[in-house]
């Protein structure tokens, strides 16, 4: 599809405007994406205030990585945590189902990076059981809430026993006077100055409203353990606007 009919139907459908059936959820996500990947790195440093360069390395040290790993990125959009996993790791893979994004990954590649981009849904992996020693994923969970079960086994399926997961994603700061302001951030400023950043609004009113409807740190870290994650922790970032999880695939599950 060409960009500007993606674009187009981008703004007039946002994901959480076609109801929460996984299919058509999942279409109106990859839409929006594949409209947006040109503009998407403007997008995140714009929207995160260039903090977002942090958290991915607060991520990437999270794993305690050595130089054997092969780490899986979920999700990886234009691959910027892939590309910041690669000093830590043997081999970063990074995941998306949007072709337009894997596209502007691919095109960041260097040699010896050390790095794979392939096109492919979070709930249905193309890779074998236990294949990574690492598995990452940042702001892709609240875009598969209506299928985050299905996603989180795959990343569970396809981690090495002994192998450790790092999920960051946006949350809603705790204390009042930061989650008002936060919220006029995010509802109000975001949209109105992002549309002269990247030229559209509607990522910006359904990253507000994703943002709203996402579980509590809390929560989440229970939905990780249901899934079978061990030691599961997370660490609150930027004044509670950013959540870190970390959990390991207890070796119990070796076969
Ligand atoms: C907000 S972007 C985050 C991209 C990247 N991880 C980052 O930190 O910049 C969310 C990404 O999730 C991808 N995504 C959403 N649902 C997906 C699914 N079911 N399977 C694979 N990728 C998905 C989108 O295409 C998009 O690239």
């Amino acid at each position: 599809m060409g960009d500007s009919v993606g674009q187009k139907v981008a703004q007039t459908v946002a994901p959480d405007q076609v109801g929460n059936s996984g299919g058509s959820f999942n279409s109106a996500v990859r839409l929006m994406f594949n409209a947006l990947a040109p503009r998407y790195d403007s997008f995140n440093h714009f929207s995160s205030l260039g903090l977002d360069y942090g958290w991915r390395r607060a991520t990437v040290r999270s794993l305690k990585l050595t130089e054997s790993d092969l780490v899986l990125d979920i999700a990886t959009g234009t691959g910027d945590l892939a590309f910041a996993t690669t000093q830590s790791a043997r081999g970063i893979v990074g995941c998306d189902f949007a072709v337009e994004m894997i596209r502007r990954a691919h095109a960041k590649v260097r040699p010896g990076d050390g790095t794979w981009f392939h096109v492919a849904c979070a709930e249905c992996l193309p890779y074998c059981d236990e294949r990574f020693q690492g598995v990452t994923s940042a702001f892709a969970m609240r875009n598969v809430k209506p299928i985050l079960e299905d996603v989180l086994a795959e990343a569970f399926r396809v981690l090495e026993p002994g192998g450790r997961a790092a999920i960051l994603e946006f949350s809603r700061p705790r204390m009042a006077p930061i989650r008002w302001g936060h919220s006029f951030y995010t509802r109000l400023l975001m949209p109105r100055v992002g549309r002269f950043v990247t030229g559209t609004v509607e990522p910006f009113h359904y990253l507000y409203r994703s943002i709203q409807e996402w579980y509590s740190p809390d929560e989440f870290a229970e939905i990780l353990r249901t899934v079978g994650f061990a030691n599961v922790r997370y660490r609150m970032m930027s004044f509670g606007t950013v959540a870190l999880h970390t959990g390991t695939k207890p070796t119990a599950c070796r076969l």
